[in-house]
């Protein structure tokens, strides 16, 4: 087998996250490195399964796993109810034991969804994150986190259920349109802006699209550090929901029709022009012109920096965020490249703050 770059993260379980081109054909010999021959549910989506789905299920065969797919229709539509059930009940009639495996086969939705379904079928069963997206990538296969949406508003039911393992193939990225490409960057550029001014830079003037193993492999050894310290998100984790509120209520105010990274975009861009416009950046920052810079960076990669929804509408929409506690709800401030902070504000105040940084 290849040799791939390899990110462990230590939670309970462990595992480990490979990273590297080639991996879904690789991907039976892996998996049998670290579990038995065992039968395993393959959820996929509709526009992925023509593309990677022979290749996992030939691979896994070849290791002697009885592997089956579930496919739904691709699409933040169907993170929902009606998607889970139908993927239960498909596990169910299919026998599948607490000795078997879900693989998620794909972007973010269906690893929301196949986590999900993981972590409620027999109260929890295995699952391993195969991500094809570059937001999978750096961001959503990592950590454990799953949920679909209800009606009030953006991943309101879900569960923590880190995988077994995550394997990587950076191949999958070479058949992403722009646009969904794109998504990803916008969780990447929030890492940047989290954690470093160096990864920032490799979005601000490298390539992304000709070294995506770099930045996803910075990307997710950040998110394995604060899992790590943080699992259940009551604490240092919320770091990573920047930009978050206000693009989870963009996704709301659309109908879920602006996809996720490019809402996550438009929030970071609101939060970065509020925090230097309401003097919580630095002086360094505000001398360096960081709130530009981070609008200019996710221009730069094809991405919104303002939104057509007003700024009632929006914090109307981000009453039901799953960040708020009460009256307060937990913001995240960057204070400048590299750097951020948590700040519990009324949620009266929340208005306030989105306004500062709005742009339509
Ligand atoms: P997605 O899963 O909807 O994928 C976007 C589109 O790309 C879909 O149509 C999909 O079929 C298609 N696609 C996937 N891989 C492809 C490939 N290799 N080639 C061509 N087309 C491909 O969206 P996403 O941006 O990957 O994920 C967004 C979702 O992730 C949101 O629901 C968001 O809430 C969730 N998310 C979860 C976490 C977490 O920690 N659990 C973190 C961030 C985001
Ligand atoms: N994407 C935010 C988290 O995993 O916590």
């Amino acid at each position: 087998m290849a040799e791939y770059r390899q990110i462990p993260v230590n939670t309970d379980p462990a595992y480990t996250v490979t990273i590297g081109p080639g991996l879904l054909k690789d991907c039976g010999p892996r998996l049998r490195a670290i579990m038995n021959p065992c039968r395993m549910a393959v959820v996929t989506d509709n526009t992925v399964a023509p593309l990677y789905l022979d290749t996992v299920l030939q691979s896994l065969a070849a290791s002697g796993f009885d592997a089956f797919s579930v496919t739904f229709p691709a699409g933040e539509g169907s993170k929902n109810f009606t998607t889970l059930s139908a993927i239960l009940e498909r596990l169910a009639a299919e026998r599948l034991t607490r000795s078997d495996c879900v693989i998620a086969l794909g972007g973010g939705v269906v690893g929301d969804m196949a986590g999900f379904a993981a972590a409620c079928y027999l109260r929890g069963i295995r699952y391993v994150q195969m991500p094809t997206t570059l937001l999978a990538a750096v961001d959503s296969s990592v950590g454990g986190k799953t949920a679909i949406d209800l009606a009030a508003g953006k991943n309101l039911a879900g569960a923590f259920l880190q995988p077994a393992a995550v394997l990587c193939d950076t191949d999958c990225l070479k058949t992403l349109p722009p646009e969904i490409f794109a998504d990803g960057a916008a969780e990447a550029v929030k890492t940047g802006v989290l954690t470093s001014p160096e990864l920032f830079a490799l979005f601000e003037s490298g390539n992304l699209t000709a070294m995506p193993e770099e930045a996803i492999a910075q990307c997710v050894a950040y998110k394995a550090g604060v899992v790590e310290r943080d699992e259940r998100e009551q604490g240092e984790r919320k770091l990573l929901n920047l930009g978050h509120t206000i693009g989870h209520a963009i996704e709301k105010c659309s109908g879920y029709t602006i996809p996720h990274g490019h809402a996550v975009a438009a929030g970071l861009a609101i939060m970065a022009r509020s925090a230097a416009a309401l003097g919580e950046m630095t002086p360094a920052a505000i001398e360096r012109r960081d709130a530009e810079r981070i609008c200019a960076t996710l221009s730069r990669l094809g991405l919104p920096i303002s939104t057509e929804y007003p700024p009632d509408a929006l914090a109307g929409a981000a009453l039901s965020d799953k960040k708020r506690s009460g009256d307060s709800i937990t913001i995240v401030i960057p204070q400048e490249i590299g750097q951020c902070r948590l700040n519990s504000i009324p949620v009266g105040a929340l208005l306030f703050t989105i306004r500062a940084g709005w742009r339509a």
